[in-house]
């Protein structure tokens, strides 16, 4: 499926998807995050680094100050947050486009501070939205067949972790 979307009653829960997108993903990949401050993208980067095999000694946090942290997972996890970016400048001196390209997976948080980025990039691009107290909307769009399909797979596992609760 190319949109899916699901609903968050807690930080756990958007934790849980996080982690099961990063169980399924398929380097190269790359996922832009789109949403407002405390929306949960880093919670659920938090997930999906788990999912990916990143070690839970390892802390996932926000790269806020640094814009790019770098975890060891099954191939490397490439976890931008580009809120403090100031200039274009910035994102040359890191490198930004090679990590598009990379063999690992590249999570970006405040992916819209980059005119045209969505458009131009992402295998997966996810809106986080605040939907009151601690519920969150978070939709999923897949921009090519391989990334639908990890959808498909996403909803599914999603929905077998309900019933099983
Ligand atoms: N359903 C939920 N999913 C995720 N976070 C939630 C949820 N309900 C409440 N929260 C709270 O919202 C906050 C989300 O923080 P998080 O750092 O993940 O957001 P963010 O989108 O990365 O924000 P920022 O842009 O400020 O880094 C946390 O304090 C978390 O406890
Ligand atoms: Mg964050």
């Amino acid at each position: 499926m190319r949109h899916w979307s699901v609903d968050s009653f807690a930080p756990e829960q958007t934790q849980s998807v996080g982690e099961l997108l990063g169980r399924l993903l398929v380097p190269p990949a790359v996922v832009l995050l789109v949403g407002d401050l405390g929306a949960g993208k880093t919670c659920l980067v938090k997930g999906l680094a788990r999912g990916f095999g990143i070690s839970e000694q390892e802390p996932v946090t926000s790269p806020t100050f640094t814009l790019l942290n770098i975890y060891a997972g099954r191939s490397p996890l490439f976890h931008f947050d580009l809120y403090r970016l100031s200039q274009e400048e910035d994102l040359l001196d890191l490198g930004f486009d090679e990590y598009l390209q990379a063999e690992g997976v590249t999570v970006v948080e405040w992916a819209d501070r980059i005119a045209g980025l969505e458009a131009q990039t992402g295998d997966l691009v996810v809106h986080l939205r605040h939907a009151g107290d601690d519920r969150r909307q978070i939709a999923f769009e897949a921009r090519q067949e391989r990334a639908a399909q990890w959808l498909d797979r996403l909803a599914s596992a999603w929905l077998e972790r309900g019933s099983r609760k």
